[in-house]
């Protein structure tokens, strides 16, 4: 997992008002409660004093309260009052539970996974995703580490194999180039597939040119995926780490092509089987494959076609060395 970046943990109706949520992300049991404004908190599910787990506490007015010993702290982490001490007594400042940024948008929970930063960079969406979209969502989660997830989400030749019977229909097996390119923290591919005509990858991948229309698929680091369908459709995806065997795929369609909102929406809903069926596609798949988590040395064998898991891979190690 890369450090120092926002990534997207819980869908923003996962987290209700006066409610206590126990999770593990990012390989950390966390605790999400919403304070008295309705802003999302997240911390570290461990109480400093004796290491009780605070998701099975309560709130109480604008504390999470340890059900051990009744200490209570605020959104920031800080100790606000331990009752075997009285009510009059300031709370010693080494209870401190350990709180991360937390944020939401576009129906979304994200936190800042990393250390504490002057001016937090802005939250990874893509920005013409706007509010002419109906958008329906799923989640699933997959026993493999997220980077297994996302590379499926990367790998274009195994379409007419995985999906025979949906989007791999045509039997295009034969993958020209792909071409990928990283921009700034967004990795762009266009996808060329076709029949197998007798001439070889290599001789057309040469002559392939950036076309004018927008990429297919759109990765931005550290874990939001989108398809570009078609200007008014999309699918996105945050994968979103729980550990390193786990992980949880955040799927949303987005589509406007239909003008009337309830017949939008209606449709935006169909969209879920269709959407349900072909990730188990995929998901019966990757979650056979050895090891769970990709890296750059872990003896496969690639070849041209797995160009943009090549270029994620590097990618995804230049971030994590790099000194934030
Ligand atoms: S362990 Fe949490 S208050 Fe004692
Ligand atoms: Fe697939």
């Amino acid at each position: 997992m890369i450090r120092n970046q926002w990534y997207v943990v819980l869908q923003s109706g996962e987290l209700k008002k006066g409610k206590v949520l126990g999770m593990t992300r990012m390989g950390e049991k966390m605790v999400f409660w919403r304070d008295a404004s309705g802003q999302p908190v997240c911390q570290a599910d461990f109480c400093p004093h004796r290491g009780v787990a605070l998701s099975i506490g309560c709130l109480v007015e604008d504390h999470i309260q340890c059900p051990f010993h009744g200490f209570e702290y605020d959104a920031s982490g800080k100790c606000v009052l331990v009752p075997a001490n009285g009510r009059s007594s300031e709370p010693p400042k080494a209870l401190k539970v350990v709180a991360y940024q937390a944020r939401e948008l576009h129906g979304y929970i994200y936190i800042w996974w990393g250390d504490e930063q002057q001016v937090y960079p802005e939250l990874p969406w893509f920005d013409d995703l706007d509010d002419s979209f109906t958008t329906s969502d799923l989640v699933d989660h997959w026993t493999v580490d997220y980077s297994r997830a996302i590379e499926n989400q990367l790998d274009v030749f195994h379409i007419p194999f995985v999906h025979a019977d949906s989007i791999g229909r045509g039997n295009r097996t034969v993958a020209d180039g792909p071409l990928a390119e990283l921009k700034e923290d967004t990795l762009e591919i266009w996808v060329y597939s076709r029949v197998d005509d007798g001439v070889s990858t290599a001789k057309k991948a040469s002559i392939l040119v950036k076309p004018a229309r927008p990429p297919f698929l759109k990765f931005r680091f550290p874990h939001l995926w989108m398809n570009r369908i078609s200007e008014d459709v999309r699918i996105t995806v945050f994968f979103t780490p729980v550990d390193n065997e786990n992980c949880l795929i955040y799927l949303r369609s987005h589509q406007r092509f239909l003008k009337v909102p309830i017949l939008r929406q209606l449709v935006a809903w169909t969209f879920n089987p269709a959407n349900r069926h072909i990730l188990n596609q995929d998901k019966r798949v990757v979650l056979t494959q050895r090891p769970k988590k990709t890296g750059m040395k872990i003896g496969e064998v690639l070849v041209p076609a797995d160009g943009p898991i090549i270029l994620y891979r590097k990618t995804r190690e230049l971030l994590q060395k790099q000194p934030q």
